[in-house]
């Protein structure tokens, strides 16, 4: 049994190996946490996993893909953050808590999912940014190309959400490179056709997304760990590869990356996903062996043996689950009892655990 070793993140320490994956609650107000991050952190919080992750946030207001998403740019955006984090942390055992810094780019100003999840129209849409003026796909707008001015504007507000994000207590950082948002933008060939030194070869293709990687490792604690989400593979012909995730990732190892967290697609819909059990834990290995990095492996792990086996096999250091910790936010509990491992549950909850674990 691995899954329940516990494991240090470098300088972190964590409990056992389980990871709540970041996930949007299209729940904020201009923003800021509300209540129902509180609910939704404190359960999270409770769940026995080893870290959780905020969702998407934005690091500038039209970074946002939804009017619900959660922003860190601004200082009543920390404040709110801050203060809900704090009451969360207040009904759960201790664990860390790690935060994705993101920007949507031309996958910005779209409705909640439950309203359609579809580009925004009249007041309430915004115009969306990205590296080249290439639309997601057809009923997309046509996004605006950055010029140096924006794209300094954009790397400071990494920079300012990371400090943001130390000061309210964040443990640890995840800088979203992946699922076609911005920083993908910038390093599939599909998205950016730009003519200047942001466009071009891969090199030049990496060279914003390091640029604000490099941005955030310098604003955040030099003892907390950041890492990068990525999309290993555009899934489409002629797009991001798995090659150019190594590359990447050498890059980011050699700039003081903590771990890569790997997932896959989200840059166009012209991709055929290869949707299976564990779909990125190859992909985790590839990089974890090439780079000698840590690696967060995610994507339909469901099962505790599943998992547990991701570990055991070095495929991958640390596991993330969504939408099975929506359905089932006890998961970690469960496998512990499963796998013979052993969570922190709250006492007032230990009666309900069988034969008195
Ligand atoms: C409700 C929901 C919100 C999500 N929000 C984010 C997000 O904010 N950032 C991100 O990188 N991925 C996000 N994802 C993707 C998950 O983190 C995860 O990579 C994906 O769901 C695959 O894992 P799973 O099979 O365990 O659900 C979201 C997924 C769901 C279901």
């Amino acid at each position: 049994m691995a899954l329940f070793d516990p494991y240090t993140l470098r300088g972190l320490a964590l409990a056992n190996r389980i990871v709540v994956s970041p996930m949007c609650q299209y729940s904020a107000d201009e923003g800021r946490a509300t209540d129902w991050h509180l609910a939704h952190w404190a359960q999270m919080l409770q769940s026995g996993a080893a870290l959780l992750f905020v969702e998407a946030t934005a690091v500038t207001p039209e970074g946002r893909i939804t009017h619900g998403c959660l922003g860190l740019y601004d200082d009543d955006c920390a404040r709110a953050l801050a203060g809900v984090l704090a009451r969360a942390r207040k009904l759960a055992p201790a664990m860390p808590v790690a935060l994705q810094l993101a920007h949507a780019g031309r996958k910005a100003s779209c409705a909640v999912p439950w309203d359609g999840g579809k580009p925004l129209r009249g007041p309430r849409a915004w115009a969306t940014l990205a590296p080249s003026g290439v639309a997601f796909d057809a009923g997309y707008p046509v996004p605006r190309a950055l010029d140096a001015a924006r794209l300094a504007v954009i790397r400071d507000g990494f920079a300012d959400a990371a400090r943001r994000a130390g000061d309210a207590g964040i443990d640890a950082l995840e800088v979203h490179m992946a699922h076609g948002y911005l920083l993908h933008e910038f390093l599939s060939p599909l998205s950016n056709v730009r003519g200047d030194a942001y466009g071009g070869t891969r090199e030049r293709r990496m060279r914003f997304p390091l640029e604000v990687f490099d941005a955030v490792r310098a604003a955040f604690r030099a003892d907390r760990p950041v890492g990068v989400r990525v999309s290993a593979t555009d899934w489409v012909d002629g797009g991001w590869t798995l090659d150019d995730t190594i590359a990447l990732a050498r890059e980011l190892a050699a700039r003081g990356c903590a771990f890569i967290d790997v997932s896959s697609a989200g840059l166009s819909p012209a991709q055929r996903v290869d949707s299976r059990p564990g779909l990125h834990v190859p992909f985790a290995r590839a990089i974890r062996v090439e780079t000698g990095l840590a690696t967060i492996a995610v994507g339909l792990i469901t099962e505790p043996a599943q998992a547990d086996a991701i570990v055991a096999n070095g495929d991958a250091d640390l596991v993330a689950l969504a939408r099975g910790l929506l359905w089932n936010p006890r998961w970690p509990w469960h496998a512990a009892q499963a796998l013979g491992g052993a969570v922190g549950v709250p006492p007032q909850y230990r009666r309900g655990v069988p034969r008195g674990r």
